[in-house]
């Protein structure tokens, strides 16, 4: 092979290695959390179970607090109308009130918040949630569930809601149940094995 060929070959292996290894790096840094003796609560609201689902793999692996958001309020049995009612509830900013409530939320350091993807964005009882805790300074990890639209703005919106908040861009996203991964996305988040 031609020497210079070669060589242009090597030097563009090297360059391709060390972009890598300072991705990977830069990677690592901006996904960790400090895990050590921190307090856990993960807060979830979930209509079909989806969510819930979710919420109780995440808590299997890091303990902490399990709280599940309700409110007052309901929504028709068919489907359609029921999906109707949310889509109007969340284009009106509709927050209803809380009928759970976390007994001290100053002593937990993580809050893990989960929400299922309605309509695009998060459920109307996850922004009451957000909007009735102060969780300034705490780090929020998202966990999303959807059924094939994937984040959209979920995550946006829950950071825009958690005001003052240190929203994890490394959040849970997951179709429908799906809990296969959550260990190893708690483990590169730095919750131990
Ligand atoms: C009112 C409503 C709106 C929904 N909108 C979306 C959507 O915009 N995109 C999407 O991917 N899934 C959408 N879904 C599907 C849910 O996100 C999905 O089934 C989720 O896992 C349900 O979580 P849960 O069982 O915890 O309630 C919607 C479901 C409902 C009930």
């Amino acid at each position: 092979m031609n020497k210079l060929i070669l060589f242009g070959m090597v030097v563009l292996s090297v360059l391709a290695f060390s972009g890598y290894k300072v991705w990977a790096q830069l990677r690592e840094e901006n996904k960790n959390v400090n895990t050590e003796n921190a307090k856990i609560l993960i807060a979830y609201y979930s209509y079909s179970g989806n969510t819930k689902e979710v919420a109780e793999a995440i808590h299997e692996k890091t303990g902490g607090d399990l709280f599940e958001i309700k409110t007052e309020g309901s929504y028709p049995d068919e489907y359609r109308p029921m999906t109707q009612q949310a889509k109007k509830e969340i284009q009106d900013g509709y927050r209803p009130k809380l009928t759970t409530s976390v007994a001290d939320i100053s002593k937990y350091d993580i809050v893990f918040v989960g929400s299922p993807n309605w309509w695009g964005t998060i459920t109307p009882q996850v922004s009451s949630f957000l909007e009735s805790y102060d969780l300034s300074g705490k780090t929020v990890i998202p966990f999303i569930t959807h059924g094939g639209g994937g984040v959209q703005n979920t995550v946006t919106d829950m950071t825009a809601q958690c005001k003052g908040c240190n929203v994890s861009k490394d959040g849970w996203v997951g179709y429908g149940s799906r809990t296969l991964g959550i260990s190893g996305w708690l483990e590169d988040l730095g919750f131990k094995k």
